[in-house]
């Protein structure tokens, strides 16, 4: 192998596209023909020698060259985070912030001695990841879904403010994590020249950097003025620091860029004052920020706080107020939901915001409209803050147009002419078509092939529109069943091709198989997201007993009904949900349709070990844990806690000083044991 330092342009534009056709050959092999002809280690080598090779002429990796390992549908390869990438917690008021610390001395059972925290500005862009291996810069990924990001390490490696490589200190194998921005000027400037040449301008700064780096021509990356911020830890092979300060401190030395705005604070008191401060600041600085991120400090203590959902307890972001603007609401749309909530849209006169174009926002429901008394042709408020969508706060009455009259809210569905009705104690509208309404079931199947659900590449919300307009695909399960004949069909459409919909092709086989936390949150049944999916999938295990449970749960009072309402986070109004989606009969038949589709794979906990899926009661005072901390270790090995002992807990764990609950679980033959044999049991399990 020649050495990189020694190669030119020509020969090093020959190995490229040399090793790029070779990775696209094992590739395929490995993704689609499941038959390998080389060792993971040999195309480890290939790939290094790819990477490399990119890295010193970031200018040669060809378009293509992204698809390398990819499903190329989407154009880059998917990459797993080796820890997720996860959200923060928002506060938005000085005593949400005193909660949360105040939540940190809980748990881990502190008393007065100050929290040392660090503050950085919370920037507006896309957070990514970067892997270093001896040193080098060999993989970068976006976040994406959180679990799996996608591959734009050739992108990343055209950023000037990207170290390449890192000194002779660094762990063998170190993932850092930061944000890519672009800055308002950079932003301004580069609308103006898209503008100037006919190219499509983007809305905002954050809209600008994603657009930016997820080219599939890394050449166009290049071109654009990307920064990165370096503000956060994923995997490592060695400890870096023992608190986030330091840790910064050494991604400084390391070479990355890190904000100059972020701060020690000795305790959570001069919190509200940088608040304040960065606040003032904001304006004037060369970013959009929404907040300030603060962090504790002590790494050891972090681990120990861990995470709730997907959100660490050892950090939160508290976020500005909303920026406000007036403009004129010209109309109102009604958009119709996956479960068929009507609701009502306003379309506006396009007002920056903040720095962002706002066209739309949401007026919420009938009750808010009338409430505020909104009509058309009114000048109105509107908000937004980060990411979520714009609001109308309220109308500037002395500014009505003469004839403006109340806005009546429709009575029937406007796709599907059904009666829209309201439950009792509810403010939402529904339109009562169901499944029987277009709109319902279009919305019902882009949420089925969604992000966290299906995910099939190459059938995203425009497509699933067509194939649903042109009934190619009426209900899920035609995904599977209807589509895979219809491959000649869908090549033959304008915009498609033998390669698309081969991929396409691909796409759903590879899908036949999904784990059941998916498969029950691509059902779209009201307040079953993601994260009540993962509770049932965990408690129920599989498909079948999920099912046969559900539909026995319908019933109020049966042992099923009370064992759904037992599982930890699903309270009454989840249940009554799953009983009347599992009492239509049209909802039994997508279920079976889908079934004989379909390899639903049984969950395990995440831990797979002894305390998988056992209930466990802690009793008495515990020395060296608080409650909340052996609770959350205890669902983090995929065990149940509850408070009384019963024949079904499957251990106790006395503390010292245990009553009447030690008593119980001695009489009931339950299995106890001490603080100390808890411990011991929980490290078995978490190095296991
Ligand atoms: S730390 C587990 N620090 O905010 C904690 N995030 O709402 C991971 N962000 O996805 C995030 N500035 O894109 C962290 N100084 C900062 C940040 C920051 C911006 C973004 C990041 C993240 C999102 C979470």
């Amino acid at each position: 192998m020649t050495p990189i330092a020694g190669m030119d342009e020509a020969a090093s534009r020959a190995e490229l596209a040399a090793l790029a056709a070779e990775l696209a050959h094992h590739d395929h092999l490995y993704h689609t023909l499941d038959a390998p002809e080389i060792t993971d280690a040999a195309y480890d080598a290939l790939r290094r020698r790819y990477n490399d090779l990119g890295a010193a002429f970031p200018a040669l990796v060809a378009p293509e060259s992204q698809a390398v390992g990819a499903a190329p549908a989407s154009g880059f390869a998917k990459i797993r985070h080796g820890v997720p990438m996860l959200s923060l917690d928002n506060a938005f008021a000085p005593e949400d912030f005193t909660e949360f610390c105040a939540r940190i001395r809980r748990f881990l059972g502190l008393t007065d001695a100050p929290l040392a925290i660090v503050a950085e500005p919370k920037i507006d862009g896309l957070s990514i990841s970067l892997t270093y291996e001896g040193g080098v810069f060999v993989r970068g990924a976006t976040r994406g879904d959180g679990t799996e990001g996608e591959d734009v390490t050739a992108n990343l490696r055209t950023l000037k403010s990207l170290p390449l490589s890192l000194p002779g200190n660094a762990p063998a194998k170190i993932e850092i994590r930061g944000e890519v921005f672009m800055s308002k000027a950079d932003f301004l400037a580069m609308n103006a020249a898209q503008e100037a040449a006919g190219d499509k301008t983007f809305a905002n700064p954050r809209n600008a950097a994603a657009g930016s780096l997820r080219q599939l021509d890394a050449g166009i990356t290049a071109t654009r003025p990307l920064s990165l911020f370096a503000y956060a830890m994923g995997e490592a092979s060695a400890p870096v620091a023992d608190t986030h300060w330091a840790y910064l401190d050494q991604l400084r030395a390391w070479g990355f860029t890190v904000n100059p705005l972020s701060r020690l604070l000795a305790s959570e008191a001069e919190a509200a004052a940088f608040q304040a401060e960065i606040g003032l600041a904001r304006a004037g600085l060369a970013y959009d920020i929404d907040g300030v991120v603060y962090k504790l400090d002590d790494l050891a203590l972090q681990r120990r706080l861990g995470f709730v959902g997907r959100a660490p307890r050892w950090a939160i972001a508290w976020k500005f107020p909303a920026e406000q603007a007036t403009t004129v609401l010209e109309g109102i749309d009604i958009q119709l939901g996956r479960t068929g909530a009507l609701t009502p849209v306003a379309r506006l006169t396009p007002v920056n915001v903040g720095g962002v174009l706002v066209r739309n926002a949401t007026l919420h429901n009938a009750d808010e409209i009338a409430r505020k008394d909104i009509r058309i042709g009114d000048t109105v408020t509107i908000q937004r803050a980060g990411d979520v969508i714009p609001q109308v706060v309220g109308v500037i009455a002395a500014r009505r147009p003469e004839g403006a009259v109340p806005y009546a809210f429709p009575t029937v569905c406007p796709v599907c002419g059904s009666a829209a009705v309201r439950a009792p104690g509810e403010v939402v509208m529904r339109c009562s078509g169901g499944l029987s309404c277009p709109a319902q079931v279009e919305e019902r199947l882009i949420h089925f092939v969604s992000r966290g659900a299906f995910d099939i590449e190459g059938l995203g919300e425009k497509t699933i529109r067509e194939f649903h307009a042109e009934k190619l695909i009426e209900s899920p399960a035609d995904i599977f069943a209807r589509l895979p004949p219809l491959r000649d069909v869908i090549a033959a459409r304008e915009g498609w091709g033998a390669l698309s919909a081969d991929n396409l092709m691909a796409a759903i086989a590879q899908r036949r198989t999904i784990p059941l936390a998916r498969f029950i949150f691509a059902l779209g049944i009201r307040r079953i997201g993601e994260a009540n999916a993962k509770l049932l999938a965990r408690h129920y295990g599989s498909y079948e007993n999920w099912r046969r449970q559900m539909e026995a749960a319908a019933m109020v009072g049966s042992e099923a009904r009370s064992d759904l309402g037992s599982i930890l986070g699903i309270g009454p109004a989840i249940a009554e949900e799953l009983a009347e989606f599992f009492a239509e009969p049209r909802n039994l038949a997508t279920l079976d349709a889908l079934a004989g589709e379909l390899t639903i794979q049984d969950t395990e906990s995440a831990s797979g070990g002894e305390l998988t899926g056992k209930i466990v009661v802690f009793t008495g005072t515990l020395e060296t844990l608080t409650r909340p901390e052996a609770k959350a270790m205890a669902e983090k090995l995929g065990a149940r806690v509850t408070d009384s002992v019963s024949k079904k807990t499957d251990l106790v764990v006395v503390g010292t000083d245990a009553g009447s609950k030690a008593r119980k679980a001695a009489e009931l033959g339950v299995r106890t044991m001490t603080e100390a044999e808890w411990r011991a049991l929980v490290n078995a399990a978490e190095s296991s």
